[in-house]
């Protein structure tokens, strides 16, 4: 502690602001743990060690306080080693005076900012941009401005450790779900909301086989969002029209910071799609041996498949993806319709199969229904063989009858009966 309050007094020497050693005494260590002060002179520096990501950003949150003959024109950040008191005028990292001869580090120009522009409200946060590993150190304010009309100026001895690390953080990739046929945006933000350099983002797809690929039709937009004056949000879009060949690939969202630091994200694309049913297998089947079908589709969710058979409420199989429909030991009435029912997504489609199931019934016919075409058969060929016979007997009856006609009117005359036969006589005479 005394070390402390002597560098102090030390610094506020050199720093030529003459207060005195009563004034001294009021040095506050820690108000609220952060407020440093000498004299009135005051620093607050809410976050004493900060720590941030190469590529990235971080702010110093820091405020202050002067005596009231002190007016504040400047403010002056320095990086340098813990070990030095005091840090020198070629280890500026920032200095709000552009006029002076005493100019930032070429390391650093250009991507230290103050958030307050106006030194009167006696606010020194900085935000430091396109961090790299190197910038990690001790960074210390010094304040400069008029005291009862000269030139001053005050260097406050409590510092801010900062520790930039590799970068961890990830892009935030947004994928939308996709729709076979339907134009769809995936959105990538690149991480830190900072105010330095823009960062390439590209996105790269890998298909199923590893090989990469662009999809055509691909376009890609680019956008900064300035949120405050310092903070800043990097959006890229992809807008692409899926397809089911898309599916199941990777998409990669690379982001490419100044200095070389890199980060992407890669997610796994699934794009909503059913292919056509398909039903393989073979449908004309001997009656005892397997029936073997498969209704499949290819679908993304995938589809519930149900076989079932025409004119009958059970379902035979319910699978997902691919169903199977096997009957060993087929009988005749399995022949029919069957039907194979998908549902997608809410909607069912039904593909339907005829299935045909020869008879095997030539040794044992013990089904009545397949022997009654064989009785049809069997009796209407009797009965047309019965029918040319008796036509025959006829006609060879009418052949003998035929005779001359004196024996002809002999032959009836011979008869006792006067019938029908005088007819047949009186019209051969006609
Ligand atoms: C300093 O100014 C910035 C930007 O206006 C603000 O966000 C921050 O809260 C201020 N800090 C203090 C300690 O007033
Ligand atoms: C798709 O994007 C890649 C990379 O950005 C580009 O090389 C390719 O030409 C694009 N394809 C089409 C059809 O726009
Ligand atoms: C964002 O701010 C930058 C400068 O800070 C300016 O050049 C740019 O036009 C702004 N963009 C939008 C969209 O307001
Ligand atoms: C990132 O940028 C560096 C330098 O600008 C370059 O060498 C590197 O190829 C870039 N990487 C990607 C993935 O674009
Ligand atoms: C049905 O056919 C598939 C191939 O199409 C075969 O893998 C399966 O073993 C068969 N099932 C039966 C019970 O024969
Ligand atoms: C399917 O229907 C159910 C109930 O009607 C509903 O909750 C669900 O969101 C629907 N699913 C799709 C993919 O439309």
């Amino acid at each position: 502690m005394f070390v402390l309050i002597w560098s102090a007094l030390f610094v506020s020497v050199k720093g030529s602001i003459a207060d005195t050693g009563l004034k001294l005494l009021l040095y506050c260590a820690s108000a609220w743990g952060q407020q440093h002060c000498v004299g009135r002179y005051c620093v607050t520096l809410s976050e004493r060690e900060l720590t941030a990501e190469a590529g990235l950003c971080v702010v110093i949150p820091c405020s202050f306080t002067t005596a009231d003959e002190f007016t504040p024109k400047h403010t002056i950040w320095y990086k340098c080693e813990t070990s030095q008191t005091r840090c020198s005028d070629d280890e500026i990292i920032f200095h709000s005076n552009k006029n002076t001869d005493k100019k930032a580090q070429p390391g650093f120009e250009g991507r230290v900012s103050r958030l307050e522009p106006d030194v009167s409200q006696k606010n020194c946060s900085i935000i430091i941009n396109d961090l790299k590993e190197s910038d990690s150190g001790s960074y210390q304010l010094r304040v400069t401005g008029e005291l009862n009309g000269k030139q001053d100026g005050l260097t406050f001895i409590q510092r801010v450790t900062v520790s930039v690390k590799g970068l961890n953080q990830k892009p935030t990739v947004m994928i939308p779900t996709l729709t076979e046929g339907q134009q769809a945006t995936l959105t990538c933000t690149a991480p830190g909301l900072c105010s330095g350099s823009v960062p390439e983002i590209t996105w790269t797809w890998r298909g199923a086989g590893g090989t990469e690929s662009y999809i055509t039709g691909n376009s890609t937009d680019f956008k900064t969002e300035n949120l405050t004056a310092f903070t800043q949000r990097h959006i890229s879009t992809f807008t692409f029209n899926p397809s089911a060949e898309h599916h199941d690939t990777s998409v990669t969202c690379n982001i490419n910071f100044t200095g070389g630091e890199s980060t992407e994200k890669t997610l796994t694309v699934n794009v909503n799609h059913k292919k056509e049913i398909t039903i393989s297998g073979v449908t004309t089947v001997k009656e005892g041996d397997v029936l073997n079908l498969t209704c499949s589709v290819e679908s993304f969710p995938p589809s519930l498949i149900e076989w079932s058979k025409f004119g009958s409420d059970t379902n035979l199989h319910s699978y997902s993806g691919s169903a199977r429909l096997v009957i060993e030991n087929v009988k005749p009435e399995h022949s029919g319709q069957h039907i194979c029912a998908v549902t997608y997504m809410n909607n069912t489609l039904k593909k339907d199969v005829s299935i045909t199931v020869i008879s095997a019934c030539v040794k044992h016919c013990g089904s009545y229904s397949t022997v009654l075409p064989w009785i049809v058969a069997g009796v209407s060929l009797t009965l047309n063989a019965f029918c040319i016979i008796y036509i025959w007997f006829l006609w060879n009856s009418r052949k003998k009858v035929n005779l001359p006609q004196e024996e002809r009117t002999y032959m009836s005359l011979q008869k006792v009966d006067v019938s029908s036969d005088y007819d047949v006589i009186a019209q051969h005479i006609n």
